[in-house]
């Protein structure tokens, strides 16, 4: 089996990234062969300044090794890389129905937002589709909003093996935890940099961030009454960090009143500080050291490349562009 995920380094990683993406991806480094990349020529729809983007790539390689992917287990690379992953989306794109890509929510929610509808936004699944397929990927950690990207690419195999051949392409999975594929933010909408509602992975202060968990919605039962469960964004966030008796003794103070929604929000608060932790020290100790983040990302790349070259040379077989 052989996982594979992208991160945008668009903008800081907030606790939804971590566990819709990073941790489901970070434990299948354990279960087979896994490839894990920088996003970077997808951020250029969104991040078109160039000293932010070469920090936001640099940052993002940090908080993964920090998080705990392993690169002695996957191979971890930036997309820019491998640009050969060009040509496979210029191949993919040419099987591509339009249709397939008008109806994608991500594309449509984007330009609804006001980002100028130019054709990398539009193309965007084409290459993720790309991404993924020039790796031979089997399963692909995403969360919930990327499901509808991996029905395009799954349609875009589809097409491509009817067209050239049954088996040129390798048919991908999403692995989509559902208990976590939707981290609320702190309004109770899905987390997302682009609501303003984010927790963040690391904050540049302890104060900053628990500034930002006392500012999660609550509604206005009063302090002595018992507090509702369902619909409770500190039970939905507590239950990422809490062990089980931990988690009855949150449920069993919510349901015995007396107790305000400000204490709720301190204990929640102390399970992320301490679960992110041993994250922050590994961070701290790697950004002593860029020229080890460099040689990993050079290390992965070599690997990925050899990988590419595989099924580029297959795909210009069955294609015609080279002949047998
Ligand atoms: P954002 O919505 O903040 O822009 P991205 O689109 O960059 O986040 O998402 C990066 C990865 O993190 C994707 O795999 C995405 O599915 C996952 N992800 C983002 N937000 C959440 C969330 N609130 N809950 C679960 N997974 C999420
Ligand atoms: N579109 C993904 C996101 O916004 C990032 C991404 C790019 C990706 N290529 C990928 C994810 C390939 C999984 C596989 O989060």
């Amino acid at each position: 089996m052989r996982s594979l995920t992208g991160l945008q380094p668009s903008g800081k990683l907030h606790i939804g990234n971590y566990f819709g993406a990073m941790l489901p991806a970070i434990q299948l480094q354990e279960k087979g062969e896994a490839f894990y990349f920088i996003a970077d020529y997808h951020a250029m729809t969104s991040t078109q300044d160039p000293k932010q983007l070469a920090e936001n790539i640099q940052e993002l390689a940090i908080d993964f090794l920090a998080c705990g992917l392993n690169p002695d287990k996957a191979v971890f690379f930036r997309q820019s890389a491998i640009p050969e992953v060009h040509e496979l989306a210029w191949i993919l794109s040419t099987v591509c129905p339009m249709g397939l890509l008008e109806r994608c929510h991500s594309y449509k929610d984007k330009v609804a937002k006001g980002i100028s509808a130019n054709h990398g936004l539009f193309a965007y699944p084409v290459l993720m589709a790309a991404d993924i397929l020039l790796y031979d990927a089997n399963v692909v950690p995403v969360g919930e909003d990327q499901k509808q990207h991996l029905e395009v690419t799954r349609d875009i195999v589809a097409k491509i093996n009817d067209v050239y051949g049954e088996g040129l392409l390798t048919m991908p999975e999403p692995r989509i935890r559902t208990e976590i594929a939707k981290v609320p933010g702190t309004d109770g909408e899905k987390m997302s940099k682009s609501y303003g509602n984010t927790i963040p992975l690391f904050g540049d202060t302890m104060k900053s961030v628990r500034k930002v968990v006392m500012k999660i919605v609550t509604d206005t039962t009063p302090l002595e009454e018992p507090k509702p469960i369902e619909g409770s964004n500190i039970i939905a966030l507590y239950k990422l960090f809490a062990n089980e008796a931990e988690m009855s003794q949150m449920v069993a103070d919510f349901q015995a009143g007396g107790m305000g929604y400000g204490d709720f929000k301190q204990r929640l608060f102390d399970a992320y500080w301490d679960y992110f932790s041993p994250m922050r020290d590994k961070k701290e100790e790697l950004k002593k050291e860029p020229g080890y983040i460099d040689e990993v990302l050079a290390k992965g790349a070599e690997k990925a490349r050899e990988n590419a070259n595989i099924v580029l040379s297959r795909v210009r077989k069955a294609t015609g562009l080279v002949s047998v």
